[in-house]
């Protein structure tokens, strides 16, 4: 069965038409400053490339000949795995610069690490960092697109892109979704992008963690703040769970993680308060029996966990090949 075509179904003046379109934005720092449009169109010059990681010879490689940099200065599984491989599989040279190994170890300050990038004439960065701003800082000091592959507390711009686009697929539509996302709201860039993200394509947000771990103003953000788990559950189409960033906490925010899960935690029976073909995510890794039961996390129908991560090498292809179309001479605006 073929899937269903969710590209927005006609274009109308002034939006941007997958395939040809050039981005008009040079980096993507983050979700904030894109219009909904911009990011639809993200998601749809993802759709193309799904089919293309499904098939068995993936011989599109529109990126022969340029170098993508992913230079993480904070540890990463899937974020950096997955632009390694949405570079190769486009035929772009990738080098990988661990902080762990770089002269940052000797005291090397920001700006000097982005001018040594900027030298070597990399085509595309990809940039994690544990400073809230310091992609943005680094895409000022450069000569080409830089890609945030997540800033501190700030923003994770292609997480929330795949996250959109897996509820785009599995539910029909990103609009009118009541989407409850659940745990570290504080410190998660994930929520951010994520909130800034459903609520441009005009899902239902509500927000639910405890008033430790819940950004004061929230709901200027427009969504809805819960500290009731439950009662925030009541009809809910998405619900994502958030991993508690012990990393990036100098205090207890919670008495203890048994007491999180009893009040936070996402189970069989907690569930059955959503709707009941209600998807689950997680943006990975997931703390087990902390924020999330196993029961849950691999239910076969109701976890769309590995999907994300499969639609995570999508959108990285995507915002990879949108970035660079100026410097390939890609012409076309809709
Ligand atoms: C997230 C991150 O690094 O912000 N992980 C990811 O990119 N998939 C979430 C987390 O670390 O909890």
């Amino acid at each position: 069965m073929q899937p269903p075509d969710h590209r927005s179904a006609s274009h109308k003046p002034g939006s941007l038409i997958p395939g040809r379109a050039v981005f008009p934005h040079r980096d993507l720092t983050g979700i904030d400053g894109l219009q909904p449009h911009e990011i639809t169109f993200l998601l749809d010059e993802a759709e193309q490339w799904i089919e293309v990681n499904r098939s068995r010879a993936k011989s599109e490689r529109p990126l022969d000949g340029l170098t993508l940099i992913n230079a993480f200065f904070e540890n990463s599984t899937r974020t950096l795995l997955s632009f390694e491989i949405a570079g190769k599989r486009m035929g772009a040279d990738v080098v990988n610069m661990h902080a762990a190994q770089s002269s940052v170890k000797k005291g090397e300050t920001l700006i000097d690490t982005a001018v040594t990038l900027n030298a070597m004439r990399a085509d595309m960065l990809v940039i994690r960092h544990s400073s809230s701003g310091a992609v943005k800082l680094i895409a000022s000091k450069v000569d080409c697109p830089v890609l945030n592959a997540g800033d501190g507390w700030h923003e994770h711009p292609t997480q929330a892109l795949l996250d959109a686009l897996t509820i785009r697929r599995r539910r029909g539509s990103v609009a009118g979704q009541r989407v409850v996302i659940c745990g570290d709201l504080m410190h998660s860039r994930v929520a951010r992008s994520n909130i800034l993200a459903l609520t441009a394509l005009a899902a239902e947000v509500r927000v639910v963690a405890p008033s430790t771990l819940m950004p004061a103003a929230i709901e200027r953000m427009g969504v809805t703040p819960f500290t009731d788990f439950d009662a925030a559950l009541d009809g809910a189409d998405v619900v994502m769970m958030l991993r508690l960033q012990n990393e990036r906490m100098d205090g207890g925010f919670i008495p203890s993680t048994r007491e999180f899960h009893l009040r936070y935690g996402l189970n069989s029976e907690r569930l059955r308060r959503a709707k009941p073909d209600a998807l689950v995510m997680h943006p990975g890794p997931m703390n087990r029996g902390v924020e999330i039961s196993s029961a849950v996390a691999d239910h076969p129908e109701r976890s769309a966990i590995t999907e994300q991560v499969e639609m995570g090498v999508a959108v990285r292809m995507a915002c990879l090949d949108v970035l660079t179309r100026r410097a390939r001479g890609v012409e076309g605006w809709a």
